[in-house]
């Protein structure tokens, strides 16, 4: 990636990898994703803002060549995942004159995962702040989005705020700056959905904390800068508010059909009763798509043949990723086809230990459903009809 200018004096220097497909061997990257890395150039100092993922570090190390930076005084190492420090040993060798700057559990994670010996760190507080001539940087610490010691750097006079994995998505693009909207709140939802859910509760306080800050540009380490911050703080704002919408979520599996069959009545039956809903085809649905689609979904109705004595393990694959997940969700329950018994429900909800979600009473049919059966998904589909209505959705 070619180096960017922000501004004078500061500078995107970071990498694009355009053909990455998966993050951490889970996480598909349909778009790719970019390593954001920055150079802030004050009147006496210069920083680098996080690193690149090792595969890049040439391409780190060529930008910083050619913007011709001789000296860097300061890393600033906001989260100590890979991907974001992992070209600090390089860098440290270009520049030995440099100190890691970043928080004492950050500098911890360093020195475990990447061998940083500890006189090359410069620890900082919550608040704290530092010259480098003409420009400050203050750090904040922002815990959980999505490690405990994270934390992101507002720069003044130039009120942008460095933020790291935080506002983040997974989007390779020649663009620096936000252009297409929709686009970008398209894969930042996917991003919040995959890395952040789970920290909902965590990202409201660190919200909180820099809600008062003059914010006129967020640059995260992944994905496009904001040069419009209130497009994003207000998607997460959202996202992490406790609302949920009118929609059942279907993720399902049908070995024979007698569960798509069910699935399908469900889906005429939710829709006649005038509620969105959203199947997924495990066989076919890459789970970043499922994970958006819990951001706000009110309710899981998970669609399960039963193999051996249980679920069929993609939807046991799918259910321990919601739990894991933590949604918001407000309602979950099972549908599905049996021959002979089994656990199905029992193993399903021992996934979920964690959801605070109302269970509504599964309905499982033997064999392929007949006429009776449709009847007893229709009054299933009342039941989550009224428990919609219970929490002002319809
Ligand atoms: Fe982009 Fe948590 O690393």
């Amino acid at each position: 990636m070619a180096v960017r200018k922000l501004k004078d004096g500061i500078y995107s220097v970071g990498a694009i990898d355009w053909d990455r497909r998966l993050f951490d061997e889970l996480i598909p990257l349909p778009d790719g994703t970019s390593y954001n890395a920055y150079i802030v150039k004050g009147e006496e100092k210069t920083a680098l803002l996080d690193t690149v993922d090792p595969v890049k570090k040439d391409e780190l190390i060529g930008n910083l060549k050619s913007l011709k930076v001789e000296k860097i005084d300061y890393i600033i190492a906001h989260h100590a995942e890979q991907d974001h420090s992992g070209a600090i040993p390089d860098i440290l060798s270009l520049y030995p004159e440099a100190k890691v700057v970043t928080n004492s559990k950050c500098r911890g994670f360093l020195m475990d995962l990447l061998h940083i010996p500890e006189d090359k760190f410069i620890v900082v507080n919550d608040g704290d702040t530092l010259s480098l001539g003409g420009r400050t940087l203050k750090f904040i610490f922002t815990p959980w989005v999505h490690w405990p010691e994270t934390m992101v750097t507002y720069l003044t006079p130039d009120n942008i705020l460095f933020t790291c994995d935080f506002f983040g998505s997974h989007y390779a693009s020649s663009d620096l700056f936000v252009k297409d909207k929709e686009k970008v709140l398209e894969d930042a939802k996917r991003y919040y959905a995959e890395i952040m859910m789970p920290f909902r509760f965590q990202i409201r306080k660190n919200l909180e904390k820099i809600k008062d800050l003059k914010i006129e540009v967020i640059a995260p380490s992944h994905g496009l800068v904001y040069d419009e911050p209130e497009l994003i703080i207000d998607a997460y704002k959202g996202w992490i508010s406790d609302e949920v919408k009118n929609i059942v979520l279907i993720p399902y599996v049908s070995m024979h059909g007698s569960t798509l069959r069910m699935v399908n009545y469900l889906i005429d039956a939710l829709i006649k009763r005038g509620i969105e809903v959203k199947p997924f085809n495990l066989t076919k649905t890459d789970i970043g798509e499922l994970a958006m689609a819990l951001v706000d979904a009110a309710t899981i109705v998970v669609g399960t043949p039963t193999v051996l004595a249980g679920p069929h393990p993609s939807i046991v694959y799918a259910t321990y990723l919601v739990g894991v997940l933590r949604p918001k969700t407000k309602f979950i329950s099972i549908i599905g086809s049996f021959g002979w018994g089994g656990k199905t429900v029992d193993t399903l909800k021992g996934l979920i230990p964690t959801l605070k979600a109302e269970i509504i009473e599964p309905l499982l049919i033997k064999g392929d459903p007949d006429e009776e059966d449709f009847n007893l998904i229709g009054e299933f589909a009342d039941k989550i009809l009224l428990a919609h209505k219970k929490i002002g959705l319809l």
